[in-house]
C-alpha cells in the first residue's frame, strides 16, 4: 500500500494544529503507521530540502524548520501521496484553497504549517530519512472494507 511523509511544521506544533491535522487524515480514511515528536538538526533539514540548496529561501528555510519541533508522520493509503498533497493545499497559503489545512490555517509561504512527499521517490526518501524500518508499522483496520 502506498505509504507518504507528512510533517507538521514548527508553526503548526506551536499552533496546537497537530491533533487537528491527524484528525483530517484520519477522518479521510488513511492510516497512521508511523509517528514522532522531534526536533530537526540542521543536517537533517539540509538533506530533507536538499533540492531546494540553491534557492534564496534556502537559509531561512533550514532555520524555521529546526526552530522547533515537528511532528513527523507516515502515513498510508490508496494514492495517499497525491491526495495528501491535495489536502495539504498549494505552497502559498495564499493560493490554497479553503478546506485545504494551508487555505485554512496558513499565511505565510514562509510559514506554511505541513509538508508533504511530492512523489514515490521522495516519500521513500524522507519516509527512511525520518524513521528506522522498525517504527514504520504493518497492521489492519477494522473498518477497510469500508473505505475501499
Ligand atoms: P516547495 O517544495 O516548493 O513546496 P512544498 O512544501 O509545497 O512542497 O518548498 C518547500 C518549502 O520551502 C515550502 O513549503 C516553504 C518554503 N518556501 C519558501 O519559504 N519560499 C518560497 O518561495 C518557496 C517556493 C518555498
Ligand atoms: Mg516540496
Amino acid at each position: 500500500m502506498e505509504k507518504t511523509f507528512l510533517m507538521v511544521k514548527p508553526d503548526g506544533v506551536q499552533r496546537n494544529l497537530v491533533g487537528e491535522i491527524i484528525n483530517r487524515f484520519e477522518s479521510k480514511g488513511f492510516k497512521l503507521v508511523g509517528a514522532k515528536l522531534m526536533k530537526i538538526s540542521n543536517d537533517l533539514a539540509e538533506t530533507h530540502y536538499g533540492e531546494h540548496k540553491e534557492r534564496p529561501f534556502f537559509g531561512e528555510l533550514v532555520q524555521f524548520i529546526t526552530s522547533g519541533p515537528v511532528f513527523a508522520m507516515v502515513w498510508e493509503g490508496e494514492n495517499v501521496i497525491p491526495i495528501a498533497r491535495d489536502m495539504m493545499g498549494k505552497t502559498n497559503p495564499l493560493e490554497a484553497a479553503s478546506g485545504t489545512v494551508r487555505g485554512d490555517f496558513g499565511m505565510t509561504v514562509g510559514k506554511n504549517i505541513i509538508h508533504g512527499s511530492d512523489s514515490p521517490e521522495s516519500a521513500e526518501r524522507e519516509i527512511n530519512l525520518f524513521f528506522n524500518k522498525d517504527d514504520v508499522l504493518s497492521y489492519s483496520k477494522q473498518d477497510s472494507e469500508w473505505i475501499y
